[in-house]
């Protein structure tokens, strides 16, 4: 790991790091991000490998300019160009109906994707560089305060992390508000850098402590942060216990070795027991396996170390949703 002063020169090596699939911690007004190229699914595995978090949760795209902005999300609805024109560069994140380029692994799996344009030089520059969004959640592990200097990074991520760029103590110091915006209403997801009541003055009243159930949708999926799957999942030893028409089923598999060719859909999630890959196709894999109209998947559970305690953890909740 390196800790550089975040200056022109320094800023430049941290964009081709990025590029390169790597993970850079960078400053913005909030707190330390830890960012990876946003359009490249394995460097954005590396994220949750290095926090360390036992669950995948769907990740901010930071963005520098409103043509990144239109590369990644599709909405009409008339508040989110006052949101822009009054609080960005800032604080404030939206979560908005996402389009095909964002990788399901930057938002597990869900159809909405979280955006802001973060208030600090520094972050833009290098959002500039890169030229892609950056995923970043904030720079901390699991379980951990968000980082607001270099060196909280460095105590929390170390050799986790490829490169921190040091750019002093974050002017804000917590998080961002997140607001998700949907065709009709507007709903607080987390309150943040940027006050509740600034942004109604802009846009009026927006909907708070909203409690989501799935009897009372929302659309876009519902939204909250988990991705849920429309059809059944279970793990594969079940197949010999049901009367099954593998015609109509799908598998998902960890690994090459167990491939069936009766299944209408066989996907493998890694060809060389690399759980980084397997991280990075989960959701799309799941995603694709359901459009082709089958009635249940069949997966291989993978082993619990590294990113497959996530993988797991998404699985099991998966498919606890259908036992
Ligand atoms: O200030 C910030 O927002 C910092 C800096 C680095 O930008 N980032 C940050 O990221 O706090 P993170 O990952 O620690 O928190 C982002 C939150 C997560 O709780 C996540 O569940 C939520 O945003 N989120 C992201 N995408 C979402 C989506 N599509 N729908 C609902 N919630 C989403
Ligand atoms: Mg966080």
């Amino acid at each position: 790991m390196e800790l550089l002063e975040a200056n022109h020169k320094n800023i430049l090596k941290a964009a081709k790091f990025i590029k390169e699939g790597n993970l850079v911690a960078f400053p913005t007004e909030t707190v330390y991000g830890l960012g990876a190229d946003g359009l490249n699914p394995l460097a954005v595995a590396k994220i949750f490998e290095a926090k360390k978090r036992p669950a995948f949760n769907p990740l901010i795209l930071h963005i520098t300019n409103l043509k990144q902005f239109e590369m990644i999300s599709g909405s009409g609805n008339p508040s989110i160009k006052k949101l822009i024109d009054n609080f960005w560069p800032g604080p404030l994140t939206l979560v908005l109906p996402k389009k095909d380029i964002v990788p399901d692994i930057v938002t597990a799996g869900n159809e909405t994707v979280a955006i802001r344009m973060p208030d600090h030089p520094t972050a833009l520059e290098l959002i500039d560089m890169v030229g892609n969004p950056i995923a970043a959640p904030s720079a901390n592990t699991f379980g951990h305060l968000s980082p607001t200097t270099a060196q909280h990074v460095v105590n929390q991520l170390g050799s986790k992390v490829d490169l921190v760029l040091d750019g002093g103590t974050c002017r804000v110091g917590i998080e961002s508000t997140i607001i998700a915006i949907l065709e009709n209403r507007v709903i607080l997801l987390r309150p943040g850098g940027t006050a509740t009541e600034d942004i109604e003055k802009i846009i009026g009243p927006i909907e708070k402590d909203v409690i989501f159930s799935s009897n009372q949708p929302i659309s876009p999926g519902q939204l909250p942060y988990h991705y849920a799957p429309k059809i059944p999942i279970r793990f594969m030893h079940k197949i010999d216990d049901e009367n099954i028409d593998p015609g109509r089923a799908g598998l998902l598999l960890f690994t090459d070795k167990k491939v069936d060719y009766r299944f209408k859909i066989t996907k493998v999630l890694t060809h060389n027991s690399d759980l980084r890959e397997a991280a990075a196709n989960l959701f799309s894999y799941l995603h694709e396996m359901e459009s082709t109209g089958i009635d249940i998947i069949y997966v291989e559970p993978v082993r619990e170390v590294g990113l497959g305690i996530a993988i797991m953890d998404r699985l099991r909740k998966a498919t606890n949703k259908y036992e």
